[in-house]
């Protein structure tokens, strides 16, 4: 079978680099791809946004599975183009994308299916914002209502921090937000591929998402993770989907946007029991990077089954228990304006090193491979504890030069911790 992935980080060089290794896959093909995706994939210049031409490129080059990486094209309604035209493709509707797309929506739906999450309001003006911060009082969590690449989030621990959050959001016209409680307790991600009805648990991971270590300085997109998340026991696995994944997929089918893809549920895990923050409609940059490292199965035949709404014929997903960690380069200035243009080398070497280098922002230059945008190098490891991936990881890190780099030195830290505490 041939396959087109869509996007060109991180995540998408993992999957591609899972899909590869399928003994169902022809050719695959990638739009736009990167350098490292180029090692697994033909790469096409599509424009993603022309959903005419997408299909037509489907038609001509016998494709039969669209994967789709990013949350933009989803959003944008690609899937729903593609389905129309015939063609399987793993990824919501755009009205299902909206768990990822709209806050508001998701929290709405929340109420509606009484699943775990802050209590919120939704406020369309400067003076209902001020209402609703009068109500909920300090700490609270400031959200614009719209995609906004993790950046469109305050958690104000003041009231005057809260303050400049909606003066700031409603500076434009037409904005609108979510205020809600703060919750407290320790954070991790649940994934979990449906096809509309059936769910196949994928796995956990911990993400860090700030960008300097100790968790100082701004958000990011993520800058290194490992899975699985040992705080995620299994009885809280169930438990989240019993309580929030399940219900939201059933809510989403009883409204009739069902939600085909993977739901990737971003959860506190409080003193009263896992609370949904989030959803994204797709993998998490970096998770993805280490639930590909330990996924055991064939993607292909997985994604496909989702696609064709087979999901529920399928066994259990199978991990390796060896945890992943990934730690993610990025180039000076992130997560500002990045310096493009700086050159890497040493993939080869980390990957002697017993790495995996799975390439994101990164672009073919006059002299080499040279950076080309914010996250640049996940440099993934797997390892019998998280301590030895953390090592075996950082050893492959080691043997990148890439002098315009940067990264965090504490990925994974907490966790190790807690496996010495346990020993
Ligand atoms: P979001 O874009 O909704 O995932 O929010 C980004 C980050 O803000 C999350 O990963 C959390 O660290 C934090 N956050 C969001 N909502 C809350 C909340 N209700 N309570 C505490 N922290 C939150
Ligand atoms: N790493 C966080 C995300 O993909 O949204």
């Amino acid at each position: 079978m041939n396959v087109l992935l869509i996007g060109g980080g991180g995540r998408e060089h993992a999957l591609a680099w899972k899909l590869a290794q399928s003994p169902m896959l022809d050719i695959l093909y990638a739009a736009p791809g990167n350098p490292g995706i180029r090692q697994h994939a033909e790469l096409v210049a599509l424009d993603i946004a022309d959903h005419a031409a997408v299909t037509g490129f489907c038609r001509t080059h016998a494709v039969g599975l669209v994967v789709i990486g990013p949350e933009a094209p989803l959003v944008d309604g690609l899937a729903d183009s593609l389905r129309a035209a015939g063609v399987a493709v793993f990824g919501p509707s755009a009205a299902a994308a909206q768990l990822e797309g709209s806050k508001g929506f998701t929290k709405d739906l929340c109420a509606r299916a009484g699943i775990p999450t802050a209590a919120y309001a939704r406020v369309a003006s400067r003076a209902e914002a001020d209402a609703a911060l009068a109500r909920f009082g300090v700490p609270v969590v400031v959200k614009a209502d719209g995609l906004a690449a993790g950046k469109g989030v305050t958690v104000a621990m003041t009231r005057q921090e809260a303050e400049s959050a909606v003066a700031d959001l409603f500076a434009d016209a037409g904005a609108t937000a979510v205020i809600e409680e703060y919750l407290e307790g320790e954070e991790v991600s649940l994934f979990v591929l449906t096809d509309g009805e059936a769910l196949m648990p994928f796995g956990s991971a911990q993400d860090h998402k700030r960008v300097g270590d100790g968790d100082t300085g701004p958000n990011t997109g993520g800058m290194g993770a490992y899975s699985p998340a040992p705080i995620l026991t299994p009885a809280l696995e169930a438990e989240t989907i019993e309580t929030i994944v399940a219900p939201t997929v059933r809510a989403m089918a009883a409204t009739g946007t069902p939600f085909s893809g993977v739901l990737y549920a971003g959860l506190m895990l409080t003193a009263a029991g896992p609370k949904l923050i989030e959803y994204n409609a797709r993998f998490g940059d970096p998770e993805c990077q280490v639930l590909m490292m330990r996924f055991a199965g064939d993607l292909v035949a997985t994604l496909l089954a989702v696609a064709e709404q087979r999901l529920g014929a399928l066994p259990p997903a199978e991990f390796a228990p060896a945890p992943a960690l990934t730690v993610v380069i990025a180039a000076a200035g992130y997560p500002g304006t990045p310096r493009t243009g700086g050159g890497i080398a040493g993939i080869d070497a980390a990957e002697a090193n017993g790495g995996t280098v799975f390439q994101a922002g990164t672009r073919a230059g006059p002299d080499g491979l040279e950076a080309a945008g914010g996250r640049v190098l996940a440099v993934t490891a797997s390892g019998a504890t998280i301590g030895e991936a953390r090592e075996a990881a950082y050893a492959a890190v080691a043997g990148i030069a890439y002098p315009d780099g940067f990264y965090r030195h504490d990925i994974g830290l907490r966790a190790v911790a807690r496996e010495r505490e346990a020993r």
